[in-house]
């Protein structure tokens, strides 16, 4: 009896602590990244390994208190028929008649003297068949009948449809998408009114409301630190200079804000603000207003 008392007492108290320490951990606030499903099938798993563990501790103990029981009764001489449970189920599945019994089922072959039994086929054997019987039935009638899971060819159609759409998707998502390379800018006066709000919030404190300059260099002039092109200016806005204060935009604005800020501040160019700021930098005209036509560009461009 010490037996008890000692090791599996210590066992299970130790397999207690194991339980609550998970259910612990889980309440807390999960500082391994985890997300919560994570969570759930951890310790759904934890939990299935106590269960498990348990019940291993349970057999064991049960089969060593058979086994005092045994040793007990063999002592004072009384004998019981062992009679397992895994005996039982075991006669029960294969449905085997006894050895003392198999005159009974003896069939009057007799090959050189090797006898033949008429046994019957295993309880476990004629359970799955019929198991099998249900089972078709049941397959039968949700995929033919009542239609109610699609076959595999419909299932692959549906895949390959969900598959197109999140294709286009994409597709136009990249053909909005906006970059240094392909933006221009806009007159959209949705885009400008975005872009103004955006000025409001983030710019003005360093280039002032009419983008006459502060801290940050004059919007409205021609001059430019940076280059005054569509790509430079956004190229500025994007990634910033930031050792001199103006940080990198994008880590705040989305390219789309981006680029109707940078349009919108397009638009303060030559509105000659009051107080605005000495020019900086180099100046920068537009290709299209400066670039002389050159006669034989036609025959360049062939
Ligand atoms: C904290 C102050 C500050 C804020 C806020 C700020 N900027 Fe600037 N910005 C500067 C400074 C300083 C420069 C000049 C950098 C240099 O000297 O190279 C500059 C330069 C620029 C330039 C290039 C000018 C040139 O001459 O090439 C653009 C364009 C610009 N900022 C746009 C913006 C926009 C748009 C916002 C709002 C989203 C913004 N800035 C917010 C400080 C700021």
């Amino acid at each position: 009896m010490k037996l008890f008392n000692h090791t599996y007492i210590k066992l299970l108290l130790s397999l207690l602590l194991i339980v609550c320490g998970s259910l612990s951990a889980q309440a807390q606030p999960n500082s391994m990244g985890l997300s919560a499903t994570d969570m759930t099938l951890l310790s759904m798993i934890l939990v299935l390994f106590v269960v498990m563990l348990v019940l291993v501790v349970a057999i064991v103990l049960l089969n060593l208190l058979k086994m005092m029981l045994n040793a007990e009764l063999e002592a004072k001489g009384i004998v019981i028929e062992e009679t397992s449970v895994w005996k039982r189920l075991n006669d029960q599945l294969t449905g085997a008649v006894p050895l003392e019994e198999e005159d009974a089922i003896e069939l009057d072959h007799d090959y050189d003297g090797i006898k033949e039994l008429d046994n019957h086929l295993p309880p476990w054997w004629k359970w799955l068949f019929y198991l099998t019987i249900v089972f078709a039935v049941i397959y039968l009638l949700n995929y033919h009948v009542l239609k109610i899971t699609p076959l595999q060819h419909e299932e692959y159609t549906q895949s390959i449809a969900r598959a197109e759409a999140m294709k286009s998707a994409n597709q136009d998502d990249t053909e909005e998408a906006i970059d240094e390379s392909n933006i221009t800018f806009s007159d959209d006066p949705q885009l400008l009114a975005t872009g103004k709000t955006i000025y409001e919030r983030n710019c003005v404190a360093c280039h002032k409301a009419g983008g006459e300059g502060g801290i940050g260099p004059n919007l409205t002039d021609d001059y430019w630190l940076h280059g005054g092109s569509v790509q430079d200016t956004y190229h500025t806005i994007s990634n910033g200079v930031v050792e001199k204060g103006m940080i990198a935009w994008k880590e705040v604005l989305s390219p789309a804000n981006m680029n109707a800020v940078n349009s919108y501040i397009y638009t303060l160019r030559g509105t000659n603000p009051p107080n605005a700021k000495a020019k900086q930098g180099e100046l920068y005209q537009e290709e299209t207003a400066t670039a002389p036509v050159a006669t034989d560009s036609t025959a360049v461009m062939q």
